[in-house]
């Protein structure tokens, strides 16, 4: 069974308590215990790591860039939080990682707040992007990674 991580940055780790009028009620450990059960569902073992430390996050891309190459990953699904804004360094982690698909997620439309929220470093390393749909989009940016991976439209019949 091929894996899927989910890695989320700083300060979700207070997801359920966190801004909840912008991030909503849902913790992050019903987060991920959604996102586990909805990867089995498709046949993915899911694993999830939240980290306040950026190296830490580049440490485990770098695993999981490993796993990729040994054919035993299908991607990931990354929530940079803040780091998303400063970070070249996960920009080029990613970037070195190639082809292992990223898909950056956030759960807020980071383009409907603040302008230093407008750019992101992740995005042009990712290979999709799932903006503002609330806690749900861990499972679009999930069902979007399987699509692009594995099942894209164009190969399918009508
Ligand atoms: C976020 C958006 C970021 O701007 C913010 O710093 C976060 C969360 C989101 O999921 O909407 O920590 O990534």
């Amino acid at each position: 069974m091929k894996k899927i991580l989910i890695l989320n940055g700083p300060n979700l780790n207070l997801l359920g308590t966190r801004e909840p009028a912008q991030y909503g009620s849902t913790t992050l450990a019903e987060v991920e215990s959604f996102c586990k059960i909805h990867g089995e569902r498709m046949g993915y073992e899911v694993e999830c790591l939240q980290s306040n430390w950026e190296g830490a996050l580049i440490d485990k891309l770098h695993d999981y860039g490993h796993m990729f190459k040994a054919g035993k990953v299908l991607g990931v699904v990354f929530n940079p939080g803040a780091l998303t804004h400063t970070s070249i360094a996960l920009h080029d982690a990613i970037k070195g990682l190639e082809p292992m698909p990223v898909i950056e997620c956030h759960i807020s439309n980071v383009h409907a707040r603040e302008s230093f929220r407008h750019h992101s470093w992740v995005s042009p390393a990712a290979a999709g992007i799932v903006v503002g749909f609330g806690v749900d989009g861990y499972l679009i940016a999930m069902d979007g990674l399987v699509r692009k991976c594995v099942n894209p439209v164009a190969t399918q019949k009508p």
